[in-house]
């Protein structure tokens, strides 16, 4: 049976936190040439929107990352199926998340990337999810924070599912 949504985000208040956060990028790497790193699936639709609320030129690039399996639960293991393409050395780096929960995709990314010796290298995520964390990452640029809870929409699936929806909701029985 499919699961009711419980609206958590509507499209206002993420365009309005979407907007705040670029204006802060703006003021703090305006003069520093980033590349953005989008962490794929779930971070494109953020991504897209964050960019286009940036008042300067900014480098773009992907990774793909996946943790979890075809339901609600994560299987911990981190799998890299697509890399970043731009030589990232010297570079002022931050990686654009969708929502962080264990935490293990961002502490994986960060080691991978910082390998690559960037000039520095920061996190923005749209949805700081703590409750289940198990590692300490860093999180410089934080649009929500929720304590629990199987989000969707935004970029956020459930088995490939509601990707797609302008909004965030939780998954409820
Ligand atoms: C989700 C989300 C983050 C990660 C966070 O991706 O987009 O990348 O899980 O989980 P963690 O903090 O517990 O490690 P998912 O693995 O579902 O892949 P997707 O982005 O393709 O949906």
């Amino acid at each position: 049976m499919e699961k009711a949504k419980r609206l958590i985000l509507d499209q206002a208040a993420i365009a309005r936190r979407v907007a705040e956060l670029g204006a802060q990028l703006s003021r703090d790497y305006r003069h520093l040439e980033p590349i953005l790193v989008g962490v794929l699936k779930g971070a494109f639709i953020f991504m897209a929107d964050l960019v286009r609320a940036l008042d300067f030129p900014v480098e773009v690039d992907f990774v793909r990352l996946a943790s979890y399996g075809a339901g609600t639960t994560s299987s911990g293991e981190i799998h890299l199926s697509k890399d970043v393409e731009l030589p990232l050395r010297d570079r002022h780096v931050l990686i654009v998340e969708d929502i962080v929960d264990a935490g293990l995709t961002l502490d994986f990314l960060r080691r991978h990337l910082d390998q690559r010796k960037p000039a520095s290298l920061k996190i923005c995520c749209l949805i700081d999810k703590w409750e289940r964390r198990q590692v300490d990452v860093p999180l410089d640029y934080v649009g929500f924070t929720v304590s629990k809870g199987f989000l969707v929409g935004y970029g956020l699936d459930c088995g490939e599912k509601l990707r797609t929806l302008p909004e965030v909701y939780e998954l409820v029985e």
